[in-house]
């Protein structure tokens, strides 16, 4: 066997991928220019922002975020309720929350500045394993490993790591251990990422112009894109609902969700119960003229999926209706959590 084409060689892997990045780097709004420091603040938040949704899709909400609240000093000052709505869209609303509660703790407890180890990190809220080690690498330069789906990728090719995953992951996080280098880690972490989502691709990946080549074991054995092999995920249970629109003079009607349970606290349209079969008008928000859609939405939360059919009233009084009457045409500054712009976005594409 040959021992140089099929063993990673770990103390290669790191200047190659470097050279790389400084030539093929992303040019991301909270990244520091080369030479520049980052700043914690902008880190922090776009490593949470980035944990459920794309680099694509956090760009835009990264930078309308900032200029609102530029600092740990004003988010902290934030009411929450305004962040609760500008997070819509970007996934669990528990970790908008902590944000708030961290920026809190960094100005009550920290002078104002993020503690600068992982450990000091790891204790305040919200900043889990990944983040810690994210902002302790991205933004002071401290010798972490960050291990992302797009690195955990990487890393199990570049091993030919072929134990499923969720298994594989200590191996996984062992071999990017002996990989990580003492200078530069949170560059290291943003070329693996970077190479995640350029080259080491999850489908195709494109190894012919891969700076790791000649390092990875995977391409040597001829089937990276068979890496990372996932364990199959057990089936969620499929519940059912109904949501109600509620329209007149333009204007739909918008409620509180209770602060426990799903989306506690946020703007909402009613809906009735959540169970295993079609609830069709039971819970509406009053006796109306309600007709159902013939289209529904589907939405996944942790713990199961859920399908929710689309009633419809329009043009009548309702004073008996309990909630805040929200201008259609603004509906987009409601801060409404993804499930329900789906929803809205279904029904007013069929009145066009
Ligand atoms: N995904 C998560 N963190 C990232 C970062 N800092 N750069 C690019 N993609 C990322
Ligand atoms: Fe990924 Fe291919 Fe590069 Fe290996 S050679 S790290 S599989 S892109």
């Amino acid at each position: 066997m040959d021992a140089t084409r099929t063993c990673p060689q770990p103390a290669g892997i790191a200047p190659l991928l470097l050279d790389w990045y400084d030539r093929h780097r992303r040019d991301l709004p909270w990244r520091a220019r080369p030479g520049e420091a980052a700043d914690p603040y902008r880190v922090w938040l776009s490593e949470v922002m980035l944990q459920q949704t794309t680099v694509a899709a956090v760009t835009p909400r990264f930078l309308a975020w900032t200029r609102r609240w530029p600092d740990f000093a004003s988010l902290a000052a934030a009411d929450e309720a305004d962040v609760m709505a500008a997070w819509a869209g970007l996934g669990y609303y528990a970790r908008a929350r902590n944000l708030v509660k961290a920026a809190k703790a960094v100005v009550a407890d920290h002078g104002g500045a993020f503690p600068r180890t992982e450990a000091a990190l790891r204790t305040l809220p919200g900043l889990g394993a990944y983040t810690a080690a994210a902002v302790a690498a991205i933004a002071f330069g401290e010798r972490a490993v960050v291990v992302d789906a797009n690195v955990e990728r990487v890393v199990a090719r570049l091993f030919a790591i072929r134990t499923p995953i969720p298994a594989a992951r200590p191996a996984i996080r062992a071999a990017a251990e002996t990989i990580t280098p003492d200078a530069r880690a949170g560059d290291f972490a943003q070329a693996m990422m970077d190479l995640g989502s350029a080259i080491c691709t999850v489908r195709v990946p494109k190894c012919l112009l891969c700076p790791l080549q000649r390092q990875c074991r995977a391409f040597a054995d001829g089937d990276p894109a068979a890496l990372p092999v996932k364990a199959r995920k057990k089936a969620k249970p499929l519940r059912h609902g109904t949501i109600f629109w509620l329209e007149r003079d333009g204007a739909v009607l918008l409620v509180r969700r209770p602060d426990e349970g799903l989306l506690g606290g946020m703007r909402a349209l009613p809906t009735g119960p959540w169970q295993e079969a079609p609830p069709g008008l039971a819970g509406a928000p009053v006796a109306a003229d309600w007709a159902m859609r013939n289209a529904s939405v589907s939405h996944g939360f942790t713990h199961f999926d859920i399908e929710l059919s689309l009633a419809v009233a329009k043009g009548q009084a309702h004073h008996a209706a309990v909630g805040e009457w929200w201008p259609i045409d603004r509906l987009d500054e409601a801060g409404l959590p993804t499930l329900f712009a789906k929803a809205a976005q279904a029904v007013l594409r069929r009145d066009e």
